[in-house]
This record gives structure tokens, C-alpha cells and sequence, in this order.
């Protein structure tokens, strides 16, 4: 049999982060420079239903049945064995590789499952369907994030832009002028779950306050989408840096990601914001096409660990 890979793109979030959670909406786009790959091939000496995981990044090299229920990576694989309806399938080797950035709001988590349940699923036979693969990455989710909003594995398996609320299907919207987004990491390993958690806390001693935040953030990504659609993708650049200011207000982000949004914007940026679970992994900002090299520059020269350019479009393939 032959060997057989999938990939899985990673993500930003444009608008919307931590409100989505309160059942906001946000808009989030696949970022394709960086991905997650899981290769599958048989086995044939070892017993049928034997998954061996190989996972260099995080020196990881192992058997599925020696990792605890609660792993992300023994999660994925269970999910393909009971969507499969399967118990002791063909014996096989994975191997997972990614280039997106871990613990940096860029969705790596949900990619390396994403990444997996395709591979797993098309080597046992049964290619499943985008919505499958997305409802099987969230569960594995709530084990990286506790109570996921589902919009990470939402945008990476479908690789497309979405507009996305907590609970409802996943919407795209057009794209009939395409954009340029620049993503400045700041280095710094942030984990998700103790942001949202946080926030929790917050809004629990104070709900009033926090709602009315995320009334606001769900004003600002309405109003984004419109400017989209309407191929209007400059009048995001204000609505990033107003979306950023919200966030500062939840208290997610942090002296280095104002480094680099302060830095985005003296360059020239149209607009500039964190992005993902904040205080720390990447920030995004807007730029104009002729302005890029400089703001890439700034990004670098303020301390940005990694540059990424994107090109934000309706469809990726
Ligand atoms: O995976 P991250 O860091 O992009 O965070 C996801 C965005 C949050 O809104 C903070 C959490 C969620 O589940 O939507």
C-alpha cells in the first residue's frame, strides 16, 4: 500500500478573538506559508490496529496505546478509529511534521489534526468529509483549549476565509479585492487556555463590563466583513487597530506584542492588532502592497522572531 500524506494550513484570526468564544462573531483566514503533514504507511510487521507516531518536532516517538486518552495526538487517531467504525484496522506508521509555529495563535493544534485525520482516514479507506474532519479536530481542541469556540479547526479544514459564530455552520463571505496581511511573531510561547481562562475569571466578577467589550469587538468584525465584501479591504486597517485596543482592554496582550503593533504602525501599516489567544505568539497588520518591504523591516528590526506574508483571497485553491 502506498504511503499516504495529508496537509493542513495554519491560521489567523482578522477580527473577533475571545469574543467569538462569548458567541461573538470573527473572521479567520487559512495562512498556506506554513503547515502541519501527517504521512501514514503500513506496517505490515506489527499487530493489525498498531498506530506507531513519530512527531520530530516535539521528539516525540511512540505508540498510540502508550499515550494517555487525554493526548491531542492519541485523540485525533481514536476520533478516525470511531468515525471509521473501525477496531483493529491495518498496523501503521505516522509521521507528523509542522511549520506553524506552536503556542502562537496561529492554529497548530488544530492543523496537526486536521493533518491527521485526513491522512489516517484515506489510508483505512474512507476519505471523510471537510465537516468530519472539523467536528473531530474541535474534540481534540477542547483538550488543547477547554472550551474551544471551534473556529480554528473550522478555518483550517475548510482553508477558506470564515465568518464564524460559536454553534451555527460556518459561513464564508466573498473576498473581490484581495489583501495583504503581514504576520510578525514575537517569539513568545503563549498557551491559549490560560488567556481564555483569565478572561473567564474577568468576566465572571464583572460580566457587564466584558459583555459590552465583546459587543463592541462584534460591531468591529460586522463592519469588517462589510468592507470586504464591498472590495474595500483598506477600511479594515482603522477596525484592526480599534479590535486591538479592545484587546488591550481584556487585558491579552503584552510589551512585546505592543512593540511590534506600535512598530507595524510608525512603518506605515494601515492598521495593526494581535491576533489569536494574545500576550504573546503573532500579531497581524495591514499594509498597502508598495509599503510591505518596510514594514516587513520594522517588524524584524522591533524583534519579530518570524515574518510571514500573506495574501488574503476568497479561495485558495
Ligand atoms: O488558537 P488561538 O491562539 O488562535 O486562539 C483561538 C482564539 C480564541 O478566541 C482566543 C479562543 C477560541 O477558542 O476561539
Amino acid at each position: 500500500m502506498p504511503a499516504i500524506s495529508a496537509s493542513a494550513p495554519g491560521k489567523i484570526i482578522l477580527f473577533g478573538e475571545h469574543a467569538v468564544v462569548y458567541s461573538r462573531p470573527a473572521i479567520a483566514v487559512p495562512v498556506l506559508q506554513v503547515k502541519a503533514k501527517a504521512i501514514v504507511r503500513a506496517d505490515p510487521h506489527a499487530k493489525p490496529g498498531t498506530v506507531s507516531i513519530e512527531a520530530p518536532d516535539i521528539n516525540l516517538k511512540t505508540h498510540q496505546s502508550e499515550l494517555p486518552p487525554s493526548h491531542p495526538l492519541n485523540a485525533a487517531v481514536s476520533g478516525v478509529f470511531s468515525a471509521l467504525n473501525l477496531t483493529r484496522p491495518p498496523a501503521c506508521k505516522l509521521r507528523i511534521t509542522s511549520t506553524i509555529p506552536i503556542a502562537a495563535g496561529m492554529g497548530s493544534g488544530a492543523a496537526v489534526s486536521v493533518a491527521i485525520i485526513r491522512a489516517l482516514s484515506a489510508f483505512w479507506g474512507k476519505s471523510l468529509p471537510d465537516e468530519q474532519v472539523s467536528a473531530i479536530a474541535y474534540e481534540v481542541e477542547k483538550i488543547y483549549h477547554g472550551t474551544p469556540s471551534g473556529i480554528d479547526n473550522n478555518v483550517i479544514a475548510f482553508a477558506m476565509p470564515v465568518y464564524f459564530i460559536r454553534g451555527q455552520p460556518i459561513e464564508t463571505f466573498r473576498v473581490p479585492q484581495p489583501f495583504t496581511i503581514v504576520i510578525g511573531d514575537t517569539g513568545v510561547e503563549s498557551s491559549t487556555a490560560t488567556t481564555v481562562g483569565d478572561l473567564r475569571k474577568a468576566w465572571q466578577t464583572n460580566p457587564d463590563h466584558y459583555e459590552h467589550l465583546f459587543d463592541k469587538v462584534a460591531g468591529i468584525v460586522r463592519a469588517a466583513r462589510a468592507a470586504i465584501e464591498a472590495g474595500r479591504p483598506e477600511a479594515i486597517g482603522p477596525l484592526m487597530t480599534r479590535n486591538h485596543e479592545l484587546l488591550q482592554q481584556m487585558d491579552v496582550s503584552s510589551a512585546d506584542l505592543e512593540t511590534l503593533v506600535r512598530a507595524a504602525q510608525q512603518a506605515g501599516a494601515l492598521g495593526a492588532k494581535l491576533s489569536g489567544g494574545g500576550r504573546g505568539g503573532n500579531m497581524i497588520t495591514l499594509v498597502d502592497d508598495q509599503r510591505t518591504s518596510e514594514v516587513v523591516a520594522a517588524l524584524r528590526e522591533a524583534g519579530a522572531t518570524n515574518v510571514i506574508v500573506t495574501r488574503i483571497q476568497e479561495r485558495y485553491n
